[in-house]
């Protein structure tokens, strides 16, 4: 991804650096990630032990720009990246300005090492801020396999600060299209 933005910014709320990631919510993730890998030449980084979550990198070596979920079909959130934690800060007092709130964080993930808050947008996407991606260096890096626990109990892979996902976060997903009735 581009980056296009200044660090830092004069005008109100926050603004990103550039597009993050985005994790798809698939009935097969391990199907999906190896189409991605076929089509796209994403390169596995990291994924669970059952594939309930899988992490794919691209050509910027960033820890995860796909990653896929195991649920119904469709989007489950997509992020930006931010310069600092700071901007973490003003996400949350902004939001909470706004009568609304962040739905997950902040918290530092296990796996990708990023930090990240989590808020449903105006558009009702599951919108995630990150800062400080791990970058994979190793040309030869040997995928990882990390256990989630059961229902992303694990907090070493899920959230390294202890706070594991609410139902809001596991259960969202936004579907590609509306399905029409006939
Ligand atoms: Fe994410």
């Amino acid at each position: 991804m581009p980056l296009t933005q200044p660090v830092r910014h004069t005008g109100p709320g926050i603004r990103p650096r550039c597009l993050d990631h985005v994790n798809l919510s698939s009935r097969d993730s391990e199907a999906i990630s190896r189409e991605l890998e076929a089509v796209l030449g994403l390169r596995l980084s990291e994924r669970t032990t059952g594939h309930e979550i899988v992490w794919m990198r691209a050509a910027d070596n960033r820890h995860h720009t796909v990653a896929t979920v195991k649920g119904p079909s469709g989007l489950h959130h997509f992020s930006w990246e931010f310069a600092s934690f700071d901007d973490f800060k003003r996400l949350g007092d902004t939001l909470d300005a706004q009568g609304r709130f962040l739905v997950w964080g902040p918290g530092r993930h296990g796996t990708g090492d990023n930090l990240f808050a989590y808020y449903i947008g105006r558009s009702e996407f599951m919108v995630e801020c990150i800062a400080e991606m791990e970058v994979i260096e190793d040309e030869n890096h040997q995928a990882r396999i990390a256990d989630p626990g059961e229902n992303l109990s694990n907090p070493k892979v899920v959230n390294r600060w202890g706070a594991l996902p609410p139902r809001l976060w596991t259960e969202h997903f936004m579907p590609f299209a509306a399905s029409i009735a006939a």
